[in-house]
């Protein structure tokens, strides 16, 4: 009985995708909101237009991909019934007319919707393949879904310089310059994103490709400007971009579930995500970003949603001789619009807000040697964000004494919480002291020595207060001197630069890193260090604090005791005391890839790492690994480091994945080919590009796949742990994890999550297939046949051709 009763739920479904397949509709046809399992659908189903329920009020005519469950464009909401009565009002309709025009008419019969083109002569509409309704008049187009999209791109479908994807306020452009831009209001652009200023573009068209690389083309040319993170993977899935309504633009998989790419890493850059006078924060334990009031002083515009923003419970304006500045300390006020600026102190800042009518609030922040006060105005829009690592202090005016908003209650109790709270003001009071006195110093600092190139030094103090917050501390380079004996003690030198041992003040040993050929601005450089040092991973190596003064670049680390995975891996001289034994060698193997795994999957800005090797795989005391110099490739690459030139590349050889060669899009894929040959390394004790008599003149790599199909595995195990315990199961496991990472094609290989669970042997391990010969010819990335829709050849279309070349466009 209750079988039947499915089944009978199940029969609207079924119509839907039965229907017959109407390639061209009929003038005179119409879909009723009535009846949603009525469709008109393209001629292999894969895409069906109808009215979808959107609420139980109102309905919508949208093309929506079949089996995805996607809606690719609609004609936005109609109002059909009443919230009491389910009745569905049965004039809602939605109309190919005889003279050509396409419309959607509420239950009176007034259009909502229409495409306009009564009278054009359009003679026929159809929906095709490929997702697109056209309306036709003979063979000449005249209207078409694609080219009035409304919030997402699909493949096959051109998004030109006046075409405008939109989400409420929130729109996405192609500007004419070939940059991608996102804009709040028509009025804000909050991400204008290109690929080089000297490109001159005649007419640009942005296509997603079907093996999830978005596109730009001109003039016959290709250019990759953005990979979904699993591009030239299963070439059936459904992709699409799409902008949503928190004026993010992401490219998806399959379903919304599956976002591969995301224009705004950071969700709190979204101008206006938290409304007016809303302040976006990220909520530690889920990493979600949050919408805050700035204080008790407001209250939010609607209860039920925090992201429409906040009011003043009392207005300025009626409150006459009584308006205070209320302080947010770590917090800025998104600007885009340069002419608000000023370049005075930030109590100058707050000050001058304060004392004039027009100003509402304002933010004062530093890039190193100016500071600078943005005014926002009294007909000013202001998005707020704030951050622990974010070196900007905001005010905005308040009526009235300031009622700071409560801790967050979650753990305290009663009569907990009073104390907490009292003992939070007293901390109010003393911060509030200590950054008064700052300022003051600061304000000191600022009139007699502005001139002076030392000025910066006022922020290393400021920023020193906040070590206790798990922000990186900005040292001097002075002190940094000092604490390292003049650069004395050197630990190394990596594809960075070199690393000296130092001292700091508080006894604290460290590691400092004198970066080389960084090209990034100041304010670049800041917002790289605060992603690493919010990256904390028990597998990746901690980074306290930081140096940029003038052309002086330096990371200080955590000091490692047992230095670099190398030197216990490959050390020529029989040194007993540094010989890792098997346990120890997988701990590190496992450690590496959690750390790994860490950066790919689970921290807020993924990191691709790029040079993965053993000398970047350090040893605590007790030997459990640690990952160093993550998220570093980005400080020294060119402005996108997809571009970049064979003299760019920062990986070392023999841990190089073939795409750097091949000149294709580097992704997290490209650390699983480095992962695995450091595990083949520590499994071997050998380099993998090492080629010896006693391996037949091969590469390593390749001498210890033939040992491996011979059944001979136990020969490839380094022979200095003969005679110790050796645990052969651990031993296949790894093997078999290391081919299945070395593949040659990225999409063979596994994610850094799946090679946890094969070594911890959660997961079966399938036999890998042969690591093909790599980097034999194909460095050319150059597509040869662009119509073929084979996915290998598409990733060769991926190709972004180098600077050099596609400047010649
Ligand atoms: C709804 O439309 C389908 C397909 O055209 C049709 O078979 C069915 O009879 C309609 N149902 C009603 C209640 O009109
Ligand atoms: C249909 O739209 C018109 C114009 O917007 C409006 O006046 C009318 O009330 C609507 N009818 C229904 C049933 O919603
Ligand atoms: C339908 O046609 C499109 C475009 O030609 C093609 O990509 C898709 O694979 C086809 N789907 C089916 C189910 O045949
Ligand atoms: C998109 O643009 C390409 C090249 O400019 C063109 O060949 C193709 O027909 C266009 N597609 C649509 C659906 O307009
Ligand atoms: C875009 O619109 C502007 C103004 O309406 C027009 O001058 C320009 O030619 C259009 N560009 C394209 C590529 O259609
Ligand atoms: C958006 O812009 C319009 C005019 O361009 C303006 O009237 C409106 O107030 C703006 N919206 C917000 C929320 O500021
Ligand atoms: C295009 O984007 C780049 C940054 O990627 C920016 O520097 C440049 O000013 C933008 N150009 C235009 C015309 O918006
Ligand atoms: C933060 O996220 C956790 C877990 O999702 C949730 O329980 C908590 O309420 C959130 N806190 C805030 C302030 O939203
Ligand atoms: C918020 O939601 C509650 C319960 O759903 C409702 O009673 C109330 O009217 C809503 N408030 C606003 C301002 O929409
Ligand atoms: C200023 O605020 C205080 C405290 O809320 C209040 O007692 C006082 O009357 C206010 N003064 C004016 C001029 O409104």
């Amino acid at each position: 009985m209750n079988f039947c009763f499915l089944l009978l739920l199940q029969l609207p479904l079924l119509l839907v995708f039965t229907t017959t397949s109407t390639a061209n509709i009929p003038p005179g046809s119409s879909l009723y909101a009535s009846n949603t399992s009525q469709t008109w659908s393209s001629p292999n189903n894969t895409f069906f237009l109808g009215f979808t329920q959107v609420d139980p009020t109102s309905y919508t005519v949208s093309i929506s991909h079949s089996t995805a469950g996607v809606s690719i464009w609609t004609t936005g909401n109609v109002v059909a019934g009443t919230a009491s009565a389910a009745v569905i009002d049965y004039g809602v309709e939605f109309q190919f007319l005889r003279n050509g025009n396409l419309r959607l008419i509420n239950g009176s019969g007034a259009p909502v919707w229409t495409s306009n083109t009564g009278n054009l002569g359009v003679t026929s509409a159809s929906l095709d393949d490929t997702g697109n309704l056209v309306l036709k008049a003979g063979s000449i187009n005249v209207w078409s879904s694609f080219e009035n999209p409304t919030d997402t791109l699909v493949p096959s479908q051109n998004l030109t310089v006046n075409q405008t994807l939109r989400s409420g306020v929130y729109s996405f452009r192609l500007l004419s310059s070939g940059n991608m831009s996102l804009t709040w209001n028509d009025s804000v652009v909050y991400w204008n994103q290109g690929l080089s200023s000297a490109l001159k573009l005649t007419s640009p068209t942005l296509q997603l490709k079907s093996n999830g690389i978005l596109t730009l083309l001109d003039a016959g040319s290709q250019m990759s400007v953005a990979f979904g993170n699993d591009y030239g993977e299963g070439g059936e899935v459904m992709r699409f971009l799409r902008l949503g309504s928190d004026g993010n633009l992401r490219m998806y998989s399959g379903g919304t579930t599956t976002m591969t790419w995301a224009a705004l890493a950071d969700q709190c850059q979204v101008y206006g995500y938290c409304g007016n006078m809303g302040i976006c924060s990220y909520n530690e334990s889920s990493l979600s970003p949050i919408c805050k009031c700035p204080s008790l002083n407001f209250e939010a515009v609607d209860v039920n949603d925090s992201r429409k923003g906040c009011k003043r419970k009392v207005e300025v304006a009626d409150c006459a001789g009584n308006v205070t500045m209320l302080e947010l300390k770590q917090t800025k006020f998104l600007t885009f619009q340069a002419q608000q600026i000023v370049t005075i102190g930030i109590t100058a800042c707050r000050v001058n807000c304060l004392s004039s009518t027009s100003c509402m609030a304002c933010t004062s922040t530093s890039d190193t040697y100016v500071l600078y006060c943005y005014m926002k105005n009294t007909p000013d829009f202001v998005s707020g964000y704030q951050g622990p690592v974010l070196l900007s202090t905001s005010y905005i005016k308040v009526c009235g004494p300031v009622q700071p908003n409560p801790l967050p209650s979650d753990q305290i109790g009663g009569d907990k919480k009073f104390r907490e709270s009292r003992g939070w003001k007293v901390g109010v009071l003393v911060t509030g002291t200590i950054w008064g006195l700052a300022a003051l110093v600061g304000l000191f600092w600022w009139f007699c020595c502005k001139n002076s190139p030392k000025f910066g030094g006022v922020w290393a103090q400021y920023t020193l207060l906040e070590y206790a917050s798990g922000a990186p501390v900005q040292f001097s380079y002075k002190d940094l001197h000092r604490w390292t004996q003049g650069f004395k003690h050197k630990l190394g030198a990596g594809g960075f630069g070199a690393v000296y041992r130092g001292v700091l003040a508080n006894r604290t040993v460290v590691a400092a890193k004198q970066l080389e050929g960084i090209e990034q601005g100041e304010r670049q450089f800041r917002m790289e260090v605060a992603t690493i040092s919010s990256t904390h991973h028990l597998n990746l190596v901690r980074l306290i604090g930081f140096c940029s003064e003038g052309r002086h670049r330096l990371l200080v680390y955590e000091f490692m005791k047992n230095g670099s995975l190398d030197h216990f891996l490959f050390s020529t001289e029989d040194q007993s005391g540094k010989l890792l034994n098997w346990k120890r060698r997988f701990n590190i193997a496992l450690g590496t890839a959690r750390g790994i795994t860490y950066l790919h999957e689970e921290c807020r800005d993924c990191i691709v790492h790029c040079d993965i090797k053993p000398e970047n795989i350090l040893l605590d005391a007790n030997f459990n690994a640690k990952v160093s110099d993550f998220g570093l490739a980005k400080l020294i690459s060119t402005k996108d480091q997809r571009y970049r030139s064979l003299t760019t590349i920062r990986g070392t050889r023999g841990y190089l994945a073939p795409e750097w060669l091949a000149n294709l899009p580097i992704t997290s894929k490209s650390d699983l080919y480095s992962y695995g040959m450091v595990l083949l390394e520590i499994v071997s004790g050998r380099r993998n590009f090492e080629v010896s008599a006693e391996i037949n003149q091969k590469r390593f790599s390749e001498w210890a796949y033939e040992e491996f199909e011979k059944g001979n595995v136990e020969t490839i195990v380094d022979k200095r742990l003969a005679d110790q315990g050796v645990d052969m199961e651990q031993v296949m496991r790894a093997v078999q994890v290391s081919f299945w990472c070395i593949q040659e094609h990225p999409s063979q290989r596994p994610t850094m999550g799946k090679v946890v669970q094969m070594l911890e042997g959660i997961i079966e391990i399938a036999r890998p297939p042969a690591p093909k010969a790599l980097m034999k010819g194909s460095t050319s990335g150059t597509s040869t046949n662009l119509s073929s829709k084979d996915s290998a050849q598409s990733t060769c279309e991926a190709s972004a051709p180098p600077p050099s070349s596609s400047s010649s466009i």
